[in-house]
């Protein structure tokens, strides 16, 4: 480390650290005890032209601090690096760039923290199915604090991007379909990295990404084409942005995708008009990967030039990784295409995510302030999470809990069962499997040696075909009382770029479980995967299913103190499981049509009668071949114990715009168990100025009940929970007669009505 001879430098714990900033560097920044606004106003009053593009300008580390990229540093010209993953190189690029560079203003260090760091908690999307704000958040502070001994200040999560097609291989980082929980997810995981004071040790800036729309990638495939009207775009896709901005989310990510012909990377209208103008928001938009580069195979700019112009017009502030900015921003201003008040307002951004983060005080890290990684703490939180995202599917005749003295031995079947990679999910640059728990130890960690264990992969992977492991597989169930079934996606299948048209389990696995399901024993099929899959192909051969996501570092514990009836099972879909593909897009919040579909509307086609005439059967919206329901609602998920929902109550029949309505109603727990329970409120507005979805989730508590335990569940609601935005694209609420639903899965019909009255 050429460094280390530096005045001022020490090493703490094997760490370079720096001691209080040199006489020359406190001189030249502004005072701390300066409001952040005057600090960026004098700091931006100092920077050569060349200084401020420096900021705009984000680099991929390159793995080692070559002689280009510390003269780069030293010279003013970056101002953030991603994919630095240690503290002490950490350390030494501050070092160079703080006492290095005229200047010294510390850079951002970014990284792609997205479901944890050593320690990984289930993706996203499985952390989603936990219905708890509270646990994500705790998550997040998990991952942050991992993250931050590692020298990363800045995480490009949360992404949540409504994700409404399963086929998308990015829904697992999603937190699903849904607006309203996306927004509870995406605010609880900001406070999460962020904390309470950003400029604390082990808090990172976060990112909310993609904006916007790029859940609605056409066909499900990555990169495609979005076109969202404005009304969709308001009402479904943004206000889960909106809410992060109001949590103080430090920066945003611009999507890769394009919106009704304009790239975000390009868009002024999200980042000027909506994120700047109607949110007031001052912070950071980074681009994505080289999305301003690709304004050029977007056919939206001509060459890099243009790129340039078109991206610091629309309002993003750093560029990652292209170098449109870098050879082109100057030419700009240069030829008057560009003003230096422009320039000056997106670098003014940047310096403010920094003088937030506290970095000007002290851009260092010291790990020995931070917890140790994977400490049991973090372990145990990871845990909680992978267990309250469990999703119980089936349970024929009371199939699981599994009960040891009843079984002699066990057939563990699968290529998920056992891999300690596999279960992490997708986005794990950081992520151990050496620390991985997997299924099959948990197991026979649970059963000891009171059950014998017999594991045998079937198949090599869940892609393969090859069906010669199946013999020995046979083997193991004909000689066991019960058998579970691992079964799902590697992490590759999906994620960034990682789509599928076909999204039944992959390979030969539904042969398996055909062949498993032959021999007559119990089958306890637990999926795990990175999407929704179409799982109606083995419904009828499992006795039970768990589906388990990519569960993460401690999916093992988590499904064997399910599977062993340790805890129940309580998450519940975050998003709609289809049951073909063609159904997509299906989900619980779509409009009613003008011809909704009824069970006495709807035929399969099977049972048509020949020659039927066309109307025969009503005209509604429904497929010939599949219905109109999907194979399992959002919102769904079964329990060991067995709630009831009764004695709905309002407050008032009529409420005025002021006021606030209480909706009641009784949960039951009818079991002898205790367990959680995810009560759910859902609203429906019956008429509109632009019509609205037949249901939309407004309230959400994860309750634990003892057993035979019955308790009053108590919800409010006011005008803000039933405004939408109207024709005129403004935020409304409108007087009217609505329905209001009350149970354990968007499906449930316990139902009141309310009239809201004009002032
Ligand atoms: C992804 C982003 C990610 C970035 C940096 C891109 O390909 O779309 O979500 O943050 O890479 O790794």
């Amino acid at each position: 480390m050429a460094s280390s001879s530096r005045p001022g430098l020490v090493l703490l714990g094997g760490i370079l650290l720096m001691n209080a900033p040199s006489a020359g560097m406190t001189q030249q920044l502004p005072s701390a005890d300066e409001p952040i606004e005057s600090r960026v106003a004098s700091l931006l009053d100092r920077m050569t032209l060349e200084e401020k593009i420096g900021q705009m300008i984000q680099v991929n580390f390159p793995g080692e601090i070559g002689p280009d990229l510390r003269a780069a540093i030293e010279a003013g010209g970056l101002g953030s690096l991603l994919n630095v993953v240690d503290a002490r190189t950490a350390n030494e690029i501050q070092a160079i760039v703080t006492e290095g560079s005229r200047l010294g203003i510390p850079l951002l260090l970014g990284r792609d923290v997205i479901h944890g760091f050593r320690t990984v908690l289930p993706i996203p999307l499985g952390q989603a199915a936990s219905f708890n704000p509270e646990l994500v958040e705790r998550g997040a502070r998990v991952a942050a604090l991992e993250a931050a001994a590692a020298g990363v200040n800045w995480t490009f999560a949360p992404m949540i991007d409504v994700s409404r097609d399963p086929r998308w291989g990015r829904i697992a980082e999603s937190f699903g379909e849904d607006p309203w929980l996306t927004s509870r997810l995406a605010v609880a995981m900001v406070n999460g990295f962020q904390g309470g004071d950003l400029a604390a040790a082990g808090t990172i800036a976060a990112t909310a990404k993609h904006f916007a729309g790029y859940g609605a990638s056409e066909a499900g495939r990555d990169y495609n084409t979005t076109n969202i009207p404005e009304n969709e775009l308001r009402n479904v896709y943004l206000p889960p942005f909106k809410a992060a901005v109001n949590a103080g989310v430090v920066s945003l990510m611009a999507s890769f995708s394009d919106i009704d012909g304009v790239p975000a990377s390009g868009n002024r209208f999200l980042m000027q008009d909506i994120l700047r103008g109607e949110w007031g928001f001052d912070g950071l938009v980074v681009s994505d990967w080289v999305s301003i580069e690709q304004l050029i195979d977007h056919g939206f700019a001509a060459d890099l030039r243009e790129a340039a112009f078109k991206a610091a017009d629309a309002g993003i502030n750093m560029e990652m990784v292209s170098r449109a900015y870098a050879d082109h921003l100057a030419d700009l201003l240069r030829d008057g295409e560009i003003s230096l008040a422009r320039i000056d307002e997106l670098v003014a951004g940047i310096l403010r995510a920094k003088f937030r983060l506290g970095l000007f005080e002290n851009p260092y890290t010291d790990p020995s302030e931070l917890p140790e990684i994977a400490n049991p703490e973090h372990l145990a939180v990871a845990r909680e999470a992978a267990l309250q995202s469990l999703v119980l599917l089936r349970n024929e005749r009371g199939a699981l809990p599994l009960d040891v003295d009843d079984l002699g031995s066990i057939a563990v079947i699968g290529p998920m069962a056992d891999d300690p990679y596999e279960q992490l999910g997708t986005w794990v640059f950081d992520g151990d499997p050496s620390l991985s728990r997997t299924p099959l130890q948990a197991i026979r960690d649970m059963v000891g040696d009171r059950v014998r264990i017999r594991y045998e992969r079937g198949l090599e992977t869940t892609r393969s075909r090859n069906t010669e492991g199946f013999v020995a597989a046979l083997q193991a169930v004909a000689e066991a009382d019960a058998v579970i079934a691992f079964l799902g996606e590697e992490s590759i299948l999906s994620g960034e770029a990682h789509s599928r048209a076909d999204i039944d389990l992959p390979g030969s696995q539904v042969e398996l479980l055909h062949a498993l399901s032959e021999a007559g024993k119990p089958v306890i099929a637990v999926i795990l995967a990175g999407r929704p899959l179409t799982v109606q192909n083995i419904l009828d051969q499992v006795d039970a299913l768990i589906f388990a996501w990519h569960p993460g570092t401690m999916g093992g514990p988590a499904i064997a103190d399910a599977l062993f009836g340790v805890e129940s099972p309580s998450g519940k879909l975050p998003v709609t499981f289809p049951k073909v593909v063609g159904q997509i897009p299906i989900y619980y919040a779509h409009k009613n049509t003008g011809k909704p579909a009824t069970p006495e509307t709807y035929v399969h086609l099977d049972d048509l009668p020949v020659r039927a005439v066309q109307s025969a059967h009503g005209m509604t919206s429904h497929h010939l071949d599949a219905g109109y329901t999907p194979l399992f609602p959002f919102g769904f998920g079964l329990s060991y114990a067995h709630f009831s929902f009764a004695d709905m109550e309002l407050s008032a029949a009529v409420i005025g715009m002021e006021d606030t309505l209480t909706v009641e109603a009784v949960l039951t727990n009818n079991s002898d168990i205790a367990a959680d329970e995810v009560v759910q409120l859902y609203v429906r507005d019956l008429v509109g100025d632009v019509t609205r979805p037949v249901r939309e989730l407004r309230g959400v508590q994860r309750l634990r009940l003892d057993a035979r335990e019955s308790r009053t569940v108590t919800f409010e609601l006011d005008a803000a929970d039933l405004a939408f935005y109207g024709q005129d694209m403004t935020l409304i609420t409108e007087p009217g007669q609505f329905h209001v639903w009350i149970g354990g899965s968007s499906d449930t019909d316990l139902r009141a009505e309310f009239t809201l009255v004009g002032d």
